[in-house]
């Protein structure tokens, strides 16, 4: 199970300081439960897991399972919630070379990602690589009218086509979107295509045990039950309404009372390269639900020990409005032990024989030492192993701990407000039907 230690928090913050939140918390876990929080309307994540077990998860395994055996390349279509999820669980449970694999070593299709940016050289070098690959699409959008995403899969499919014609390639795509609403859902209809529901009242940034993330991960032979039965777990054990009970809501009201001292960063850190991409999921998941109003802890990631040899310098002595949170795995997947070698002095025969599991916990605890001393609170956050029911846990503990830190700072923590803003700008330079008036101010204001 996630264990919190707060060890090297406490030279910061008393205990009093995250106890005062209690009485708020309990509050705001009443009004969650009951859906009377601002956005209640997207809570359905609270008990996803538990709903998911309770339904089975039979089309996602079939239609899985349908991709591995007609696949050679799925390429994941979709952007922000649509996709780091199913990227952070595919790279916390496969291996870091998983696409170079032979494909009995690797158990599923390559998996690619697309649609999350704009760029052309990205999207070519895709192809690229997509040359002579019996290929599947998941093009994955919640609303359906997300730019980044229909524009990939606009050339994707075209690519499709043009590789294997019209009916074989809308039986290699399948569509993840709302229910009955928005341009992919039309298009999955009019064309039937396999279809996938996003529900209405998961928003995007929750929605890595929907088949948002499902779909994907079962396709590369991801063991999604126990993925989502992790999270069944957390969510079990995460019901108390006290902060003393309840790690998630002791997370949450100690990152609040840190924000309250002028710490305005967090960095989450890992010293494991399969979690990079957890840690930009968690980016997306704090930093989309928190940062409005003015306020917001900003959410920041680095992977050590790499980082320490760049960012490090910055962490240890620079501005002194940071925290950190390490998420850390207890038990490597196969421990390297370090030779001994007699004939040439590398300075290193100190360490010989012992498992670099081991150098590389030293190299937390002292990373811990260090930063805390030179003003750095650190949160320890640890999973046993980097197994899929591990992830489920981090999952759901990370969900619950953002929805009550949000609301506990007084923001709506399901919303996204800002992100239309640019959106707004950038239809209007394209030229977008409907847009006209933008356009004219926008091109003076440029002018
Ligand atoms: O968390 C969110 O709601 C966003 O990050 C969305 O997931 C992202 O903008 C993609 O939206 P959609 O799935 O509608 O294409």
């Amino acid at each position: 199970m996630v264990t919190l230690d707060l060890s090297f928090t406490q030279a910061f913050l008393r205990e009093e300081e995250w106890l005062y939140f209690d009485p708020f918390v309990k509050n705001l876990h009443e009004r969650l439960h009951n859906r009377q929080v601002p956005g209640s309307d997207f809570t359905g994540w609270l008990n996803l897991p538990s709903d998911i077990l309770a339904n089975g998860l039979d089309d996602i395994l079939t239609a899985g399972k349908e991709i591995q055996s007609e696949c050679d390349a799925l390429v994941v279509v979709g952007i922000g919630g649509s996709y780091l999820g199913a990227r952070a669980a595919l790279e916390w449970s496969k291996p870091e070379y998983y696409n170079q694999l032979s494909a009995e070593k690797r158990g599923g299709p390559e998996i690619y990602f697309a649609g999350n940016h704009l760029s052309s050289d990205g999207l070519s070098d895709l192809l690229n690589v997509l040359q002579g690959k019996r290929v599947c699409l998941n093009v994955i959008s919640k609303s359906g009218t997300t730019t980044e995403p229909a524009v990939a899969f606009r050339i994707l499919r075209q690519y499709l086509i043009e590789q294997v014609g019209e009916k074989e390639a809308k039986r290699r795509i399948y569509v993840t979107t709302g229910k009955a609403k928005g341009a992919l859902h039309a298009l999955a209809v009019e064309e039937g295509m396999k279809a996938f529901v996003v529900p209405d009242d998961v928003g995007g940034r929750y929605s890595v045990l929907t088949p948002v993330g499902l779909l994907p991960l079962a396709a590369a032979g991801v063991d999604v039950l126990s993925l989502v039965q992790g999270a069944a777990q957390m969510q079990d054990s995460l019901r108390s309404p006290s902060v003393a009970e309840n790690a998630a809501y002791r997370y949450a009201a100690v990152r609040n009372a840190l924000y309250r001292k002028g710490k305005t960063t967090e960095i989450l850190a890992s010293y494991e390269p399969a979690l990079k991409s957890f840690a930009e999921w968690w980016k997306q998941l704090f930093g989309e639900s928190e940062g409005k109003d003015q306020k917001g802890i900003y959410p920041s990631s680095v992977a050590f020990t790499t980082d320490l040899h760049s960012l490090g310098q910055f962490i240890q002595q620079g501005s002194r409005n940071l925290f950190e949170t390490v998420v850390r795995v207890e038990n490597a997947q196969r421990d390297l032990s370090l030779p001994s070698e007699t004939k040439v002095d590398d300075g290193l025969e100190y360490l010989a024989g012992k498992p670099l599991s081991w150098i590389n916990e030293q190299a937390r605890l002292a990373t811990a030492l260090a930063h805390s001393d030179g003003g750095v609170p650190n949160i320890l956050l640890s999973v046993p192993d980097r197994s899929e029911k591990s992830l489920g846990q981090l999952f759901y503990f990370f969900e619950l701990a953002c929805a009550a830190s949000g609301l506990l700072m007084g923001v709506n923590p399901f919303d996204q407000p800002g992100v239309e803003d640019y959106k707004v700008n950038m239809f209007a330079l394209l030229g977008k039907p409907g847009y006209e008036q933008e356009q004219k101010d926008i091109v003076a204001r440029l002018r």
